[in-house]
């Protein structure tokens, strides 16, 4: 707990703070832990795209393996690349003073994002990332200006270029090389991934949600039980 609350923190003083915070409203977006599916789909990206920079370092790859249903195989094969141990935390190898030296910041550990942000706004960011010449790796973001990430999922959304603002101040992007996959789909794949950050963020929910499936049953069948010991005990009382 206390770490956590270290966590929290060091996110609310970090640099990133420093960044210019534009006031764009939020996209919505649709969450749900109890679709494994989607949880699956976001996992990968995350491992694929994320955990290069940013870690998630209260997450083991088989305790997500186990949350999530994917099999061992699956992640020995597909998802770890930066550890070599099912028990590993999901951390990374790159040492914080290099990544301070190439980006100027940290990349922060994500396992609590969606909290220190919301949900939304994690979402939004991953929408709005743009062609910046000006900046100094080609990137900027509407939502987080002069932000120090690049646009790691360019090759997925294609390169887009921010237009100006709509009359509720939301960006209006054109898109100049598209990606490899169409604005739906690059939209549900930040759904997907932005469902796995919530899971991050509380894995213990998804156990919750067992543990209270079969407290439910478990009551149901005494439900039934009680019923015919009910019966049982009035069979031979008669009224009459
Ligand atoms: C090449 C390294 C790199 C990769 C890969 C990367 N990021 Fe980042 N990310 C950064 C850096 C650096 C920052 C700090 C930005 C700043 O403070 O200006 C950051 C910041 C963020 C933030 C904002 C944190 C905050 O609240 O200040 C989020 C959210 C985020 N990254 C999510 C992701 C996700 C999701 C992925 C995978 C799709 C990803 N990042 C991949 C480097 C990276």
């Amino acid at each position: 707990m206390k770490k956590l609350i270290l966590i929290l923190i060091l996110a609310a003083v970090s640099p990133s703070s420093l960044a210019a915070e534009a006031t764009e409203p939020l996209d919505p977006v649709y969450t749900n832990l109890g679709n494994k599916a989607s949880l699956q789909r976001g996992a990968k990206l995350f491992v694929n795209y994320c955990l290069s920079c940013h870690s998630a370092a209260y997450m083991r790859y088989n305790r997500m393996g186990r949350d999530l249903g994917i099999s061992q195989g699956n992640i020995d094969e597909h998802m770890m690349f930066a550890a070599d141990k099912p028990g590993a935390l999901m951390t990374v190898s790159m040492p914080e003073v290099k990544a301070k030296q190439w980006f100027g910041t940290a990349p922060p550990d994500l396992s609590l994002i969606t909290r220190v942000r919301k949900p939304e706004w994690v979402y939004s960011y991953l929408r709005r990332f743009y062609f910046d010449a000006e900046s100094p790796h080609g990137w900027n973001n509407s939502l987080f200006e002069n932000v120090a990430m690049p646009h790691v999922l360019y090759e997925l959304q294609g390169v887009q270029r921010l237009t100006g603002h709509d009359e509720h101040g939301y960006p209006r992007f054109e898109m100049q090389a598209p990606g490899t996959m169409t604005p739906e789909e690059y939209d549900e794949a930040m759904q997907d991934l932005t469902n796995f950050l919530v899971y991050l963020g509380e894995p213990a929910k998804l156990e919750r949600y067992k543990i209270g499936t079969i407290v439910m049953l478990f009551l149901a069948g005494l439900l039934v039980l009680s019923y015919f010991l009910k019966k049982e005990y009035w069979r031979d009382i008669h009224y009459s």
